[in-house]
């Protein structure tokens, strides 16, 4: 290269340089520098210092950029992506109903020792969850199972998918697909067993011996039980397991049984909240 064409390519940089600084100092920015070590925070992006009326301050690209991720809640792993799309799913067949949607297990009243056990027992779970314990919670109606469940559902749902559900609900959602295309049968048995939490509500509750869809009810839930071996479940119920059992007929030892595979399980009394 010749030396008149160096000197034209530093004259070419020093005027880009001059620009920019032009540039910079339309916003006010006098002086602007890059740190020659990476950014403490992520030890990974450059860090660049401005200087604004006599005041320095700091900003890493990459960290702003993380910021922005994590605001517009954009999954960036695979993993984040999977959870992400069963949260949504999980979402879409929730039945929460409606005079439990405010309850915490912070404003749960544990007056009798079982109700101070079974509180105890849902900040374990909630605290110590590991996708694979579950719970199941009996006890007369109007003492508070569906109030702790819904509240470990909810505690649950921000960092994991949660699925929760009436059991009436679940053959209400299987009945329905026979009917109209908004989900098939297949929809629900997959999104009850995909989820890092299934939380089955009042189970028994479901029908009564005198219709006829027993076999055809406890044959679902069944089938939703089994996929789960392994996996968590909550589950409340007004009934005892002997009362279970012969409520499900055929397939009342094997329901029992996959209710209580991992289990801690707790027998709440208490006075009814309903009536007072
Ligand atoms: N120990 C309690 N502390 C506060 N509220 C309660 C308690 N037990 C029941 N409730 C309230 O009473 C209503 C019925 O409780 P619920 O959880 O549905 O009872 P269960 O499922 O045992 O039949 C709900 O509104 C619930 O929030
Ligand atoms: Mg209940
Ligand atoms: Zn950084």
């Amino acid at each position: 290269m010749t030396q008149a064409k160096i000197a034209s390519r530093g004259d070419n940089l020093k005027s880009i340089k001059d620009s920019i600084k032009k540039d910079l100092s339309r916003f006010g920015i006098e002086s602007s520098k890059k740190d020659p070590d990476p950014c403490p925070v992520c030890n990974y992006g450059t860090r660049i210092t401005i200087t604004v009326n006599g005041v320095e301050s700091s900003r890493c690209k990459y960290c702003e950029d993380k910021k922005l991720v994590e605001q517009l809640n954009v999954a960036t792993t695979e993993s984040e992506k999977k959870l992400q799309s069963l949260q949504a799913k999980a979402r879409r067949f929730t039945r929460i109903p409606n005079d439990l949607n405010a309850v915490r297990l912070n404003n749960y009243k544990a007056v009798t020792n079982e109700q101070k056990q079974a509180k105890q027992m849902a900040v374990d779970f909630i605290t110590q969850f590991d996708k694979e314990k579950s719970f199941v919670m009996s006890g007369d109606p109007g003492i508070g199972k569906s109030h702790i469940a819904v509240s470990i559902a909810k505690a649950l749902s921000k960092n994991y998918s949660v699925l929760f559900l009436k059991s009436a609900d679940v053959l209400g959602l299987i009945r329905e697909s026979y009917d109209h295309g908004t989900h098939s049968e297949r929809d629900v048995f997959s999104i009850c067993e995909q989820v890092d939490l299934l939380v089955l509500d009042d189970i028994g509750a479901e029908y009564d011996k005198s219709s006829n869809n027993e076999s055809w009810a406890s044959d679902i839930l069944f089938r939703i039980l089994d996929s789960r071996l392994g996996k968590s479940i909550v589950i409340t119920t007004n009934y005892s397991e002997s009362q279970l059992e012969d409520k499900f007929g055929m397939n009342g030892k094997r329901i029992v049984s996959r209710m209580n595979d991992k289990a801690e399980k707790i027998r709440i009394f208490g006075k009814d909240m309903r009536k007072q």
